[in-house]
């Protein structure tokens, strides 16, 4: 009889920042300088789908691997290495202590992933692609961790990774243990405590690649004076804050902390020498479209948030998709991808904006995705590869 192959798929969500994970004081560990909090977003729209297996068929020569998007990815970097060995140490204490388990952490593992939502988007993807390897291997494994110690391994792989191992609004938390024990994210409220959040991104192209955030946190700590004020003033102050207007369900308060915030990570990149710049002329569009969006609204509706590229997040509460998404799709047009009938039927343009600004977002969008908060990592029952341990055919 042909050796059993073992089996687990998860798929795992994108979560976008809205105090920023930026520095870090152990680059090997991935440790940061700041805790950071994110929202997590729906898998209906971001997703990576991945299934991790094993069997004692593969043979050894043919090591780890990773099918990402029907493309061989390489997993020999000490990021990846690290997450497979963490792994497969806690699988391997659980088969020294029952030696009737399948002996799965002396097999090589091979992974199929895929992502619900265009490469071409320019949207970071490590995140979910990291905490769905570790979910994956974890289930595969059963390893009876909890998402918080699971978050310590996808924090090796990718610092925002260790985020996306729950549903909702999460925070990093830096610790200060040299080992990184206590670098983990936890849970500080589901998804169901204030399930009206939305996020519109606008997906800019970017003309050519810009710096990596890894390269570029270590040139910003590296450099900037003003990065240490951030780190020991501002974030600590906007984690507060943020948990605060997280409870309370205040979204003038949230909106304000998460601009401030992103103005804030911007400021020490232009502070870096030489000054990184992640956003242009269309980012600043945005800014000045949600600015323009909220005096005309006369209360906050909207909060803007960019990471280490152009594309802006936009949040927004589902009562406000009229003056928020109604705006914006009139003015760059049914033509751009994206938009859904369901939320753009019948909006009326509540307001216009600028008409500089106007022209600037409608030359420079390519595409839209209008989401909102969700879940964690989901068990999944569809399989990318087959009984047999080949990548299953789609
Ligand atoms: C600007 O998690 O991609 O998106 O740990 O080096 O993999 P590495 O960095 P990464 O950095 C994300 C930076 C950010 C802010 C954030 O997500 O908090």
């Amino acid at each position: 009889m042909a050796d059993k192959v073992y089996r687990a798929s998860t798929t795992a969500p994108v979560n976008i920042a809205v105090v920023k994970y930026w520095g870090k004081r152990d680059p090997k560990l991935n440790l940061p300088t700041n805790s950071s909090l994110s929202v997590t977003l729906s898998q209906a729209d971001l997703r990576t789908l991945t299934t991790a297996s094993c069997s004692a068929s593969y043979p050894s020569s043919e090591g780890d691997s990773l099918l990402l998007n029907g493309e061989q990815s390489d997993v020999a970097g000490a990021r990846t290495q690290a997450c497979f060995r963490e792994l497969r140490a806690r699988r391997r204490a659980l088969e020294d202590a029952d030696a009737s388990l399948p002996k799965l952490s002396t097999m090589p593992v091979r992974l199929v992933s895929e992502n619900n939502f265009p490469t071409a988007a320019g949207l970071a993807s490590s995140a979910a692609g990291f905490a769905a390897l570790v979910r994956a291997i974890a289930n595969l494994y059963e390893l009876p961790a909890s998402p918080s110690e699971l978050s310590l391994i996808a924090r090796q792989g990718s610092g925002s990774a260790c985020r996306s191992l729950f549903g909702g609004y999460v925070a990093w938390r830096m610790g200060d243990a040299a080992d990184g024990s206590d670098s983990m994210a936890d849970q500080v409220a589901e998804a169901s405590h204030w399930p009206d959040m939305r996020a519109l991104i606008l997906v800019v192209s970017a003309a050519k690649k810009g710096v990596s955030s890894t390269s570029g946190m270590q040139q910003t700590v590296a450099t900037s004076g003003l990065f240490q004020e951030r780190i020991a003033k501002v974030v600590p102050q906007n984690m507060a804050a943020m948990e605060k207007a997280i409870a309370e369900r205040d979204f003038a308060s949230f909106a304000e902390v998460t601009m401030r915030d992103s103005n804030s990570f911007h400021a020490t990149c232009a502070d870096t020498y030489p000054p990184i710049f992640y956003m242009n002329d269309v980012s600043r569009a945005a800014i000045r479209a949600v600015e323009q969006i909220n005096a005309a609204a006369g209360r906050t509706v909207a909060a803007y948030t960019f990471d280490a590229g152009p594309n802006a997040v936009i949040y927004y509460l589902e009562k406000d998709t009229e003056s928020v998404v109604g705006t914006l799709y009139h003015v760059l047009g049914g033509e751009v991808g994206g938009w859904k009938s369901t939320v753009v039927q019948g909006l009326k343009p509540s307001m216009s904006l600028d008409e500089g600004v106007a022209e600037i977002l409608k030359a420079g969008v390519s595409r839209v995705i209008l989401t909102g908060v969700g879940e964690g990592p989901i068990k999944s029952d569809e399989y990318l590869v087959a009984e047999d341990g080949s990548p299953a055919r789609r």
